[in-house]
Formats: structure tokens, C-alpha cells, sequence
């Protein structure tokens, strides 16, 4: 076990990537925080870690609230000694739609989440990291934050592009404190985010077409970088930005733009029936 008498926090993890990494650290002896929306979203992920002989607890919050952030370090500081390791995952993605068609509401919830959620992460568990001389931040970011890769989503790609600068920019303000940063980008995963926002045709050409490995990241490929990350076997490696993507950025692929087209229009249909702008939950 790479992770004994270690702690995490895992944002987002009562689903998709996020709970494949906390099951992933807590296989390795970590005691994970679980977070999602709300303290019941958890649930599922706690009892598979408590079920295989793990330590978890679940605490409920949204990231891009300073509030909740300080709670959800404040209750990883109270029943594990403090917090070894934060992997900063929550993120939503929007409806796709070109930017001179995106509503402020829009822009402003996923900045908040995708990006401000990571600045309040961090600053909420580096008191305590630094006092201890170590600590581990892996950013979930995506190949959307090295490139351009949903069409449609300027919002999101945008979002993702600051994590990938506030991982180098962190990584050297902390390196003194022996704290590495670093980032892991997927590619592809088929997780509900994934499902909600993209069409059947578009995720058989992605796969097909673009990933040369020809297949979806697992939850698995992500855990295992991510343990990778957070522990000692990466102490060397700090402000770098992992892509777990199957070769995804390796090269220019095919231009799904008329898929994203036909996508967009079947949102602004859709629309029209349910007004609103939601978050996922
Ligand atoms: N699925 C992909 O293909 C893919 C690719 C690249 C990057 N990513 C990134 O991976 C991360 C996880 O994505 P996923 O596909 O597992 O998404 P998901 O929607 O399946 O799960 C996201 C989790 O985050 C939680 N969450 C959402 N907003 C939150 C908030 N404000 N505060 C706390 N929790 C919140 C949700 O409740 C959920 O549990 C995201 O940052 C996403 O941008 C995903």
C-alpha cells in the first residue's frame, strides 16, 4: 500500500472520476473525504471505501463557496489529523453553445466551479500543508486545458486553461514546502458529465477517430495516475500536467464541428421547452 496514514480530500467524488480516485486512494490505505453537492451524495462512495475496509466520511459542499470549502478542510483536519493529499475534481461542464450565444449565468457558474473551486480548495488546505512541510494538490483538468477540444464549450475550455496556469504558477510558490502540484488531463470518459453533454455519434467518432488508443479512459487509468501522483514514487514531479488520454493530444484528429452544430441545435430546441440554466448535481 502506497498511501498508508495518509489523508485526502477528493472533490466531486460522490460520482464519475472523482469517486474512481477516492476508491483508487483509499485501495492504497488513504482515509478519503468524499464530496459532492450535498452530505447524502456521498453515501455510495463512503460505503464501497468502508465496505473493502477503508476510512471515509462524506462531507457535503459546493467548491466555489468559501463557506463549504472551509468546512469540508475543517472536517478532514478534525477526523484525520489533516490533509496530506487534495485532489481538486469537481467540475461541470455547460450545454454546449458559441460564445456570442453564452448567457454571463453560464460563464460565471463554471468559472466558479471549474476554476474558482480550485483557488478556494487550495487555499483552504496550505495553512495546514505548509505547517506539516508536505502535501500532494493533483488538479483535474482535462486535454481541453492544454487545447482547444470541445467545440462549443469556450466556457469550459477557458476554465480548464486556468487550472493548467494555476498548477504551474502554484507548484513554484509552494515547492519550498515540499507541496507538489501537478495536473492530470482525460480525455475521454464516459461519465454522466460525459453522457449529458455530448451525442451518442459524437462519442463513437471521439473514440473512433480521435483517442489512437481507441477507447474511453477508465475510472481506473485515472485513479491509478492519480495515486501516482500522490505518492512518494512522484516527489520529483511538480507543476506538470499528466494526459491520461489515450494519445487524444498527440494529434490534430477530425473536426467534429458539424456534430457539435447539430448538438447545439438540438439544445436550443430543448431549451425553449424547460427555461433555466442548472448545474449539474
Ligand atoms: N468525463 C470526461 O470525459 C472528462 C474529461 C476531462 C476532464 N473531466 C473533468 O473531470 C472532473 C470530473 O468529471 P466527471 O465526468 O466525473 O463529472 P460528473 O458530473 O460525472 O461528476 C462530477 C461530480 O462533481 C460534483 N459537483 C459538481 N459541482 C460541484 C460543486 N460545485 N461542488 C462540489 N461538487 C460538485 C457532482 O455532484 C459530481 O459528484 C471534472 O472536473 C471534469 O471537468 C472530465
Amino acid at each position: 500500500m502506497q498511501l498508508q496514514e495518509k489523508s485526502a480530500i477528493v472533490t466531486g467524488s460522490a460520482r464519475g472520476i472523482g469517486q474512481g480516485i477516492a476508491l483508487a486512494l483509499a485501495r492504497e490505505g488513504a482515509a478519503v473525504v468524499v464530496n459532492g453537492l450535498t452530505t447524502d451524495s456521498c453515501s455510495e462512495t463512503v460505503n464501497q471505501i468502508t465496505a473493502a475496509g477503508g476510512r471515509a466520511i462524506g462531507v457535503g459542499g459546493d467548491v466555489s463557496k468559501a463557506p463549504d470549502v472551509e468546512a469540508l478542510v475543517d472536517a478532514a483536519i478534525k477526523h484525520f489529523g489533516g490533509v496530506d493529499i487534495l485532489v481538486n475534481n469537481a467540475g461541470i461542464e455547460s450545454t454546449p453553445c458559441l460564445l456570442h450565444e453564452m448567457s454571463e449565468l453560464q460563464w460565471d457558474q463554471v468559472m466558479g466551479v471549474n476554476l474558482k473551486g480550485v483557488f478556494l480548495c487550495c487555499r483552504a488546505v496550505l495553512p495546514s500543508m505548509i505547517a506539516r512541510g508536505r502535501g500532494k494538490i493533483i488538479n483535474i483538468s482535462s486535454t481541453a486545458g492544454v487545447r482547444m477540444t470541445f467545440f462549443g464549450s469556450a466556457d469550459y475550455t477557458a476554465s480548464k486553461h486556468g487550472v493548467t496556469g494555476l498548477t504551474q504558477h502554484l507548484a513554484w510558490e509552494v515547492a519550498d514546502h515540499h507541496i507538489n502540484v501537478n495536473a492530470i488531463c482525460p480525455g475521454g470518459v464516459l461519465t454522466p458529465l460525459m453522457e449529458q453533454h455530448t451525442s451518442a455519434e459524437f462519442r463513437d467518432k471521439l473514440v473512433k477517430r480521435l483517442i489512437p488508443l481507441g477507447r474511453f479512459c477508465s475510472l481506473e487509468d485515472l485513479g491509478d495516475a492519480a495515486v501516482f501522483l500522490a505518492s512518494g514514487k512522484s516527489d520529483m514531479i511538480t507543476g506538470q500536467l499528466l494526459a491520461v488520454d489515450g494519445g487524444l493530444l498527440s494529434g490534430f484528429g477530425e473536426d467534429l464541428r458539424p456534430l457539435v452544430r447539430q448538438r447545439m441545435a438540438e439544445a436550443k430546441a430543448a431549451k425553449k421547452s424547460e427555461p433555466g440554466e442548472h448545474p449539474p448535481s
